[in-house]
């Protein structure tokens, strides 16, 4: 038997794995440029371990020398989401990419159908396209999206898991499977307030950039333009900042931004 090569062989699902992750790292920022909540709140890409790839093609009685032709998680992607609805919007802008850099080739609705031990997550199997310097390459890979209760559980889960060698005691399970449920409510009561989640996260992100376009202007003007009475302006941010009324903060924001514009020392 020939000796795999492991580190040639995995190196272009790796390049997968982290071409995936930029790309799915770049929708996320087109939502926050545009001023939008993205769906997606992490992501995570990893390569199989050779350890982890060996228990799994012993455990489906697979030859060390198939793996790459019969595993399709060697490559893995997880998106960790909010909220449970944003998991069908991410899901559909993954679908969206069907047919130009992959193909979707099997969804499975662990969110829908979860589980016997309580395990929520939704599953996508693409075959991502690439080229590498051999030429174009086809390598499958697992997209996992849960939300953040379902993650907490799956990676406490998963642990305990490797703990027992997979034979959880039963009383253990049942704790887990309360466990699992206790998460799938957090996240049910969470989609309740969401609306008033996703407004706190917005006010925060504005007021963020209202100071930031403020203390860059004032910067400028002080000790660009030499505008001397910046001092005074600067204690009046200090209040208005104070008082913590987002409308006045944005008023005084405007007016520093139409006075750096005046003396050309705008922060855009
Ligand atoms: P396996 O990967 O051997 O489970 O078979 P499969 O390819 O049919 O996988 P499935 O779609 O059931 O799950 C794929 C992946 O989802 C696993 O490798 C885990 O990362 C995760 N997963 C599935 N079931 C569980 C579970 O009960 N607990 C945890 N923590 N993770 C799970
Ligand atoms: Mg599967």
């Amino acid at each position: 038997m020939e000796l795999i090569n492991w580190d040639e062989r995995l190196l272009p699902y790796r390049q997968a794995v982290d071409e995936l992750t930029v790309k799915i790292n770049n929708m996320k920022n087109e939502y926050s440029t545009l001023k939008l909540v993205p769906p997606m709140e992490e992501i995570h890409g990893r390569v199989k371990s050779v350890s982890s790839i060996l228990d799994k093609a012993a455990r489906r009685n697979i030859a060390a020398e198939d793996v790459f032709d019969k595993l399709e998680d060697i490559a893995g992607i997880r998106i960790i989401c909010r909220f449970v609805e944003d998991i069908e919007r991410v899901a559909n802008i993954i679908r969206q990419r069907n047919g130009f850099d992959m193909q979707v080739i099997q969804e499975e609705d662990y969110v829908k159908n979860p589980k016997p031990g309580g395990y929520r997550s939704y599953h996508m199997t693409i075959i991502y396209n690439m080229i590498t310097i051999d030429g174009p390459k086809n390598i499958p890979c697992e997209i996992q999206i849960r939300t953040l209760a379902m993650n907490f559980w799956a990676s406490i889960e998963h642990s305990l898991r490797y703990k027992y060698s997979g034979n959880l005691p039963d009383e253990l399970q049942d704790r887990l499977k309360n466990c699992a449920d206790a998460a799938f409510l957090l996240d049910t009561e969470m989609a309740t307030i969401r609306d008033d989640i996703v407004e706190a996260k917005m006010i925060s992100e504005t007021k963020n950039n209202l100071v930031d376009n403020i203390v860059k202007n004032l910067h400028n003007l002080y000790y660009i333009a030499k505008v001397e009475k910046m001092s005074a302006f600067n204690r009046k941010f200090i209040e208005i900042y104070q008082n913590g009324n987002l409308e006045e903060l944005r008023d005084f924001s405007q007016k520093l931004q139409t006075m750096a514009r005046l003396y050309k020392v705008e922060y855009v």
